[in-house]
């Protein structure tokens, strides 16, 4: 809340204005409601924005964003906030624009394999909806029971689908933008091949709300397959299962998903969940879980007996087949929940590392030699088809990383780690407000100034989620 006389009486114009806009019911003050808009699904950080206002459309959007850039107010853009960067964090209070009211699927084009969404629809209701015309949207984050598809296009969401079909910019072709000043455009045109101009869609894809709010959402589609294989292969060594990873592709196999978990996540997940129809052991060190699909089930049951022959190299265990769907689908939740059950479970910090998928060993490994040395717990889990490890860290006393001395140095001794191996450090969930102190050690000045200028091109005053992915100010 404004302190002065002056800045009262403007807090409470705008208040007006908004509520002229939405109505009164959607402008937000009371505690209660700011609360639960201060923090999203990033470690246990908490800010609280002054005004909370839910849109319904572009137009109602467009008006906002007039007024907040003409009285510099800082806005955050907010999807359901599941985010694991800080991305929708109001860390500079102001107006909180959240789009759960904008949750319509405009249009599925069946003749053009096509959605039209508005962002504030959830991925898996996207999924489902187009799946009974049969029809597949393959990105699916963890979180896609509840996270928006909006929030997806910020951050450029991956999943464990993304290793054969590609992460979110692979299946957005045009969207619906309001830039700072409250202008709208469109980015692109809904077609499969464009070269017209500069690629302003993918510019958008990933840029964490910090360039303009994302409005309507034009995404491409798939016929979906009509089978798919699932197991669980358990492994007596970490770094071997990550080897094993890379061994499955070089021998000519594509699985649509390939995942890595160690074994202190799936025992902590597993007592979570308290599900019993997955096999674990102490023995083991850590599993990989292996899908493969497609629309001849014989060329998938070969597929998967190819794979498991070659895994036998690894030093691998019993492997376990989800036999049924209700197997499968108890697995992929074991596998859906691990990043809640550690958090949890005292990991608070989590990671999202990427390296070229043959150095997934030299991480793994290089990893655990600094949890020795700066004395945390470190436990492994995620995309390793794609190279991509969460890395989840529990440091006693430490619930967050962001301007925490006892983990900063252990965080950029592990990003430059993952430099020196060819990755960078996120590969899906963003850069936001935790991870920009690290930005420096992946790009150099000339990259990050490119970047500033984007920034101040498309927001001259800088009012959309500041301070997210980098400060403009050195
Ligand atoms: C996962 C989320 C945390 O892979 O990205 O579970
Ligand atoms: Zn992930």
């Amino acid at each position: 809340m404004p302190v002065t006389e002056e800045a009262k009486r403007l807090f409470l114009s705008h208040l007006d204005a908004f509520k002229k806009i939405t109505g009164d019911a959607y402008v937000l003050t009371d505690e209660e409601s700011l609360h639960h808009y201060a923090h999203d699904e990033t470690e246990n950080l908490l800010f609280l924005p002054d005004i909370v206002i839910k849109p319904r459309s572009v137009e109602e959007i467009s008006e906002i964003m007039k007024i907040c850039n003409q009285y510099r107010i800082p806005v955050t853009p907010r999807g359901a906030g599941t985010g694991l960067s800080g991305g929708a964090l109001p860390h500079k209070g102001g107006v909180l624009i959240s789009f759960e009211r904008m949750n319509s699927i405009l249009h599925i084009d069946e003749r053009n394999l096509q959605v039209i969404t508005e962002p504030g629809v959830i991925t898996e209701v996207l999924q489902m909806a187009v799946r009974e015309k049969g029809l597949f949207y393959p990105p699916d984050p963890s979180s896609r029971g509840s996270c928006f598809i909006g929030g997806n296009i910020a951050e450029n969401s991956g999943g464990p689908k993304a290793v054969k079909y590609g992460v979110v910019k692979d299946y957005v072709l045009n969207l619906e933008v309001v830039l700072a000043d409250g202008s709208i455009i469109w980015t692109g045109a809904n077609v499969l091949k464009n070269s017209t101009g500069y690629n302003l869609t993918q510019l958008m894809v990933g840029s964490e709300g910090t360039l303009g709010l994302v409005t309507k959402i034009v995404l491409k589609l798939l016929p979906h397959p009509k089978h798919d294989l699932l197991m669980l292969v358990p492994f007596n060594d970490l770094e071997k299962a990550g080897a094993a990873v890379s061994a499955i592709f070089r021998a000519g196999f594509t699985p649509s998903a390939l995942e890595l978990v160690e074994i202190d996540a799936l025992k902590i997940v597993s007592r979570f969940v308290d599900s019993t129809v997955v096999p674990v052991s102490d023995e083991m060190a850590a599993h990989l879980i292996i899908e493969v699909d497609g629309n001849h089930p014989e060329t998938l049951m070969a597929e998967m007996e190819a794979i498991a022959a070659l895994l036998a190299d690894f030093d691998c265990g019993e492997i376990f087949f989800a036999d049924d769907a209700q197997q499968k689908a108890e697995l992929w939740k074991l596998r859906r929940r691990v990043a809640e059950a550690v958090k949890l479970n005292g990991y608070t910090i989590e990671e999202d590392t990427v390296v070229p998928r043959a150095e997934l060993p030299a991480l793994i490994h290089g990893v655990k030699a600094l949890g020795l040395e700066y004395d945390f717990k470190v436990v492994c889990y995620g995309h390793a088809g794609d190279g991509n490890l969460h890395i989840r860290i529990k440091k006693e006393g430490s619930i967050y990383s962001l301007n925490n001395p006892a983990v900063i140095p252990a965080l950029k001794a592990l990003f430059a780690l993952v430099k020196s191996l060819g990755g960078t450090i996120s590969g899906e969930h963003g850069i936001g407000l935790i991870q920009k102190e690290y930005m420096d050690i992946v790009y150099t000045n000339a990259g990050l100034e490119v970047m500033r200028g984007i920034k101040r091109a498309f927001d001259p005053n800088n009012i959309l989620n500041a301070g997210k992915i980098f400060d403009l100010e050195k």
